[in-house]
């Protein structure tokens, strides 16, 4: 549904280009998460996708669009909730909403049925006549969401659309978001928040300095981390029992816990069962046992450093 390849984009006056090359695919239904730190390139490279920002060189593909060479065709198909707030200041909240589909096409009646609807879709029945700037920054954030669903998009870009909203919104956005690809919608998204990308994204691409530098399942990126998936067991032996796990492949650690109590990890993709039945057949008892999961924080933090941006 998303082709990007080999995409630059320098800024005018800019030293450095703000995307260096950056390629990757989506495809229909996924949730495609696009993660980096400040400056990274993530909005820049939404921008070309969604056709405001014009690429110095590349192809970029958005459900079989050219977006460079047809951005009217391309428009049509897509939705985009922005990073900075854009809701008309001049117009009242259903007002944002018919306007937005009179834009697309529909006409009078259509527009208002679905702006009623996406108003008490978000929650926001009852606010339709207020102006946009007395909404709260997560009514507005709502509101923009609601806007881009009018005209049923195919693909929906989603530049860091939890930031500065509550758990409870959160939750419903996710929610939102869970439904649209249930229903078929591509979405692609930025955030900051790691256990927002783990939990939502089906495939992450991590960017750095206008660079893709790791490109993986959520999974497969938590494991990128040595030491990031494993399992720790408390063992009740006479002597230490780390050699008992050692039969089972990974690295083994081994720490003291006090009278006749180990702490064992073992790192690696190891059944529970099976590592139950190494330390019992040692003639250990198992007190506890846990999985170590790396977090896609750690991974992101390994990757791209602790160097402000
Ligand atoms: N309109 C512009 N003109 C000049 N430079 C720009 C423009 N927009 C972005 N840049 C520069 O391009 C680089 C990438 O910016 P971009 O907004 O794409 O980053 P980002 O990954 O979205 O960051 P953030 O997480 O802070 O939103 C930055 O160095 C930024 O200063
Ligand atoms: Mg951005």
């Amino acid at each position: 549904m998303i082709e990007v390849a080999d995409l630059h984009k320098r800024y005018a006056q800019a030293k450095q280009e703000a995307v260096a090359g950056v390629s990757f695919e989506v495809a229909e239904g996924e949730v495609f998460g696009l993660l980096g730190p400040n400056g990274a390139g993530k909005t820049t490279t939404i921008g070309t996708m969604t056709t405001r920002v014009r690429p110095t060189s590349g192809r970029v593909v958005v459900d079989g669009i050219d977006v460079v060479a047809d951005p009217v065709a391309a428009k049509l198909r897509i939705a985009v909730v922005p990073q900075r707030p854009n809701l008309d200041r001049s117009l009242n909240a259903l007002e944002n909403l018919t306007f937005h589909a009179a834009y697309f096409g529909f006409g009078r009646r259509e527009r208002n049925r679905r702006a009623r609807e996406m108003l008490e879709r978000f929650g926001l029945e009852g606010r339709g006549d207020d102006r946009v700037d007395n909404y709260s920054g997560g009514m507005a954030q709502r509101l923009i969401i609601a806007r881009a669903l009018m005209h049923d998009p195919r693909v929906l870009f989603l530049d860091e659309p939890t930031t500065g909203l509550d758990p409870q919104s959160r939750l419903f956005l996710w929610d939102q978001m869970e439904a649209l690809k249930a229903r078929g919608v591509t979405l692609l998204l930025t955030t900051h928040d790691m256990a927002e990308a783990d939990r939502l994204c089906d495939r992450i691409a991590i960017v750095d300095h206008g660079k893709v530098i790791a490109s993986d399942t959520p999974r497969g990126l938590r494991k990128l981390l040595p030491g990031a998936e494993g399992l720790e067991l408390t063992l009740a032996a006479d002597a230490d029992p780390v050699d008992a796990l050692r039969t089972l492949g990974g690295e083994v650690e081994s720490e003291a816990a006090g009278e006749g109590t180990w702490k064992l990890r073992a790192y690696g993709e190891i059944a529970p069962g099976a590592a139950i039945g190494a330390a019992e057949a040692a003639g250990a008892r198992v007190l506890d046992l846990r999985r170590i999961e790396g977090t896609l924080e750690d991974v992101f933090v390994h990757m791209t450093g602790r160097d402000l941006r």
